[in-house]
This record gives C-alpha cells, sequence and structure tokens, in this order.
C-alpha cells in the first residue's frame, strides 16, 4: 500500500527491513548496504588523514565564556567526541568579530583568547589518542551570523539585501540598511586573521562558513544587491571565493573548506540552489559550478547542507517533533533524507576527485550507518556526518566499528529540544541521552 510524503511520520522502524517497507510505501530509494567496512577506511584529505569516514558535524554549544573562549562544557563536548573515535571533528561555528556572534556565549576566536582554543586542540588530540591511538581531523568553522547575529543577546541583524520572507520575520522594515561593500571588504581580512589564528591553535583546516542563511550563505542568494557582492554568479560568490584564496595563500600549515548550502528551498530571486520556475525544485548548476571554482582553487574537502533551521528547518535536519511554536512540515522524514542524499550525490557525482561530506543523517538512528555505508559505497559522498546524533550519542562511531552496531537506545530520538535550547538562549546539548547536565535546563523551561 502507497503512503502519502507529504505525511508527516515518527520514527518508528526497528530493522532495516521496516525501514525499506516504508521506503518502498512512500516510492522512494536509498542505497543501504548490511557490511560497514568501508565506513573504517581511512581518508587522506590533502596531506592530512582521517582514520575514518565518520565526521562529527558543527554543533553549537553556546557554553563559551563572555570572551568567546571556550567553556568547561565545550572541553567536555570535545572530549567526548575524541573519545568517540569519528575520523574527522568539525568544531562548532566559530564567530571572527564581536558582532558575528548569534549569542553571547557563541565561541569568538581573537588574539586574546588563542590560548584557550591551543588547550581545546591539544586536549581533543590528547583524548583521542589516549582510547583510540590515533586522531582526529580537526577544523574549525568561522563564521558571521549576518541576518542572525546576536552578540548580546537582543537580535542586531546585519543583512545582505532583503528578503520579503524572511526581513518580517524579524520585523525589518524596508529601509533598514544592508552591509556595505567596504564592511564585505574588510570581513575578508577578519577572517583571515582568524584563519591564522585557528592555524596557531593547531587546528588542521579551516571552514569559511557558507550556509543555512548566516552573512556568506544569504550573499550567495544575493541576486537583487547592487555592487561587486551583487548580481551575477561571480558577485554573489566573490566573498566566500576571494576569502578562501587568500587563506589559501596565506596560511599555511592550515586547509581550507566550507560548509556550503547547496538548496535554500527559498524562491527566487532570495534562495541559492533553487529553480527559477518553482522553489521546491533544486537546480545545483550554480552551486556544481562554485564548488568547481573551489576546487581550483585548492580546497580538499567539501561539507554539504541545506536549508535554514530558521525557517525551513525540515529541510536542514528531518525531525519528529518541532520546536515550541512551529508546525509538523507536510513532508515524512524519509523525503528529507532522500532529498539530502540525492542533492549530495550530484554534487560528489559532479566533483568525484573531492571528499563530499554528507549530512542529515540523524533522523535514522540505529539504521543509520546501513545507509552511510551504502551512500558512500556507491559514490555518494565520502564521508558521513553526524549532528544531532553526535550530541546524544558521541561513541557511536566505536560502537559501529567495533561492534558492528549502535544501541537504539542511545540514539538521537530527533526531538528538537537541543534546537529549543538554543532558541531560548540556553547552553545546548542532549535534553534525553545526556540529561544529567541538560535535562535541568530544558525542565526550567517547561515551568516558566
Ligand atoms: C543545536 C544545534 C546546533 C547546530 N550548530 C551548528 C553549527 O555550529 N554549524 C553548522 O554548520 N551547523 C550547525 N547545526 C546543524 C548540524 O550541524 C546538522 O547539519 C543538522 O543537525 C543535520 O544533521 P543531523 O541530522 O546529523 O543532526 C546545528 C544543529 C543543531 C540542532
Amino acid at each position: 500500500m502507497k503512503i502519502a510524503p507529504n505525511i508527516h511520520q515518527r520514527f518508528h522502524y526497528r530493522t532495516l527491513e521496516e525501514l525499506q517497507e516504508e521506503l518502498a510505501r512512500l516510492g522512494l530509494e536509498l542505497p543501504f548496504d548490511r557490511d560497514f567496512s568501508i565506513l573504517g577506511e581511512p581518508l587522506q584529505i590533502g596531506r592530512w588523514r582521517a582514520p575514518n569516514r565518520f565526521v562529527v558535524q558543527p554543533m553549537e554549544g553556546f557554553d563559551a565564556g563572555p570572551d568567546g573562549s571556550p567553556g568547561e562544557l565545550t572541553f567536555r563536548r570535545y572530549r567526548r567526541y575524541a573519545v568517540g573515535g569519528s575520523g574527522l571533528i568539525w568544531f562548532e561555528a566559530t564567530a571572527v568579530m564581536a558582532e558575528a556572534r548569534s549569542n553571547p556565549h557563541q565561541l569568538f576566536i581573537h588574539r586574546g583568547n588563542l590560548d584557550s582554543f591551543k588547550r581545546l586542540v591539544e586536549e581533543t588530540r590528547r583524548a583521542a589518542r589516549a582510547v583510540n591511538g590515533d586522531e582526529p581531523v580537526l577544523v574549525l568553522q568561522l563564521t558571521h551570523s549576518g541576518r542572525y547575529s546576536k552578540p548580546a543577546g537582543e537580535p542586531t541583524p546585519i543583512i545582505a539585501h532583503h528578503n520579503p520572507i524572511l526581513d518580517p520575520l524579524h520585523g525589518l522594515p524596508p529601509d533598514y540598511p544592508l552591509v556595505t561593500d567596504e564592511y564585505l571588504d574588510r570581513l575578508q581580512e577578519v577572517f583571515l586573521a582568524a584563519a591564522e589564528l585557528a592555524a596557531r591553535a593547531g587546528f588542521d583546516g579551516v571552514d569559511i562558513k557558507s550556509c543555512h542563511r548566516y552573512l556568506l550563505s544569504e550573499l550567495l542568494a544575493s541576486f537583487t544587491r547592487e555592487g561587486k557582492y551583487g548580481g551575477s554568479l561571480a558577485n554573489r560568490t566573490r566573498m566566500l571565493r576571494e576569502t578562501v584564496a587568500r587563506i589559501a595563500v596565506s596560511v599555511p600549515g592550515i586547509f581550507v573548506t566550507t560548509r556550503l548550502n547547496v538548496y535554500d528551498g527559498l524562491p527566487y530571486p532570495y534562495g541559492w540552489g533553487v529553480s527559477q520556475e518553482d522553489p521546491k525544485s533544486p537546480d545545483l548548476c550554480e552551486p556544481i559550478a562554485l564548488v568547481g571554482e573551489l576546487v581550483k582553487l585548492g580546497i580538499p574537502l567539501l561539507n554539504v547542507t541545506m536549508g535554514n533551521p530558521y525557517y525551513n528547518p525540515h529541510l536542514n535536519r528531518p525531525y519528529d517533533l518541532p520546536i515550541a511554536g512551529m508546525k509538523l512540515p507536510d513532508e515524512h522524514p524519509l523525503v528529507g533524507v532522500a532529498r539530502f542524499v540525492a542533492l549530495t550525490r550530484a554534487i560528489q557525482e559532479a566533483h568525484p576527485g573531492l571528499p563530499v561530506v554528507a549530512s542529515g543523517y540523524s533522523w535514522l538512528r540505529h539504521l543509520m550507518p546501513y545507509l552511510a555505508a551504502g551512500v558512500i559505497k556507491t559514490g555518494g559522498a565520502t564521508m558521513v556526518g553526524q549532528g544531532r546524533g553526535a550530541f546524544a550519542y558521541p561513541d557511536s562511531v566505536r560502537d559501529i566499528l567495533e561492534k558492528g552496531r549502535m544501541d537504539p537506545a542511545k540514539c538521537c530520538v530527533t526531538c528538537s529540544a537541543c534546537t529549543q535550547l538554543m532558541r531560548d538562549g540556553e547552553m545546548t546539548g542532549c535534553v534525553v541521552r545526556d540529561s544529567e547536565i541538560y535535562g535541568p535546563k530544558y525542565r526550567h523551561r517547561a515551568l516558566l
């Protein structure tokens, strides 16, 4: 019996067979493989070596000190990831300047707190070596939060263009000023300086974050902007290309990469990677062309993502429950998983020599490794990331690689409580599986 792809369902599959039956009912196909050995294969990323194909995706904990230094819970999070055994840890969004923070407790790297980032890197490497005898590749995500800047707890949007869908959500008037070209020129220098600091702190790579509608992601969709950062593809991609090029040339000893939205799900002319006729249809011509330019500039790795967590979070992370006040999407989460797999595959197949990291797998819980192995084996990606799954079950990779299975009782349940804490301006982590730390923060919310 067929089921409707536009009806939301919660995850309820115990076995791969049950999941496959649901996919058949939806008329969808995904590649699965019961042999997980490919997931344990090392990978060369430029001159760096990841011991396996798993990535911890960047997940903000919002537990930095007032000066942006990692706090006690930040150290705890990365120790747990390190012990967990992923081949690459993609450190969470870290602001490059104070006004670029999305939360007063977001990490922020600057000259004054370099030592604390050095300690974070050293502790992460030491913890991984002690338990796994090997070190993961460490990438730091550098960000400017743009439209979602909240450095002192109140929204202070810095926007690249006016958007009739998103502007009203922040109460932005039509004459709200746009970020200037001069600001963006200077921002390139700021990213360069932050990359230099990241190299000194001991990271292997830096990510010039270009996703989820933060500033560089918004620039990619700035069709209506005038001047050198808007309009044509060359102009809209200028900020990312020039910043990557400057870091690649001027910061030796570190690689530069990006976490890139390939599909915004917003209508043209406000969405990137979107068909001009239908925002529900992706059009990857421009993202594929941009990735080609970035490969020419020497990026050895790409992390693919999509959507806007504030506007269309189901594109960004299929889930069972939404945050407070948000409706469930008119979409079966497997449709979202299949979209992620298809668009990531399109990028990977267009650039087969470039290691591509896949996202959006946590909804699959303990069945995730079957899809991860199937996708990598069929050339749909080179590595697979876990975001919410890593919050909930940081040592899942050791279980997969050593025991050949994940424990369903430890998996993320995609309840959105971690996002809810974040939206409430709290420190965040897994309320369900790490409840001793994060449960009280969430329960306190329920009592408000
Ligand atoms: C609480 C929370 C914090 C996040 N922080 C970041 C971040 O710092 N940078 C980023 O690129 N994505 C961030 N994301 C998105 C995740 O990295 C990931 O792409 C998303 O959750 C989908 O992957 P998953 O299904 O494995 O969770 C965050 C998501 C959540 C729920």
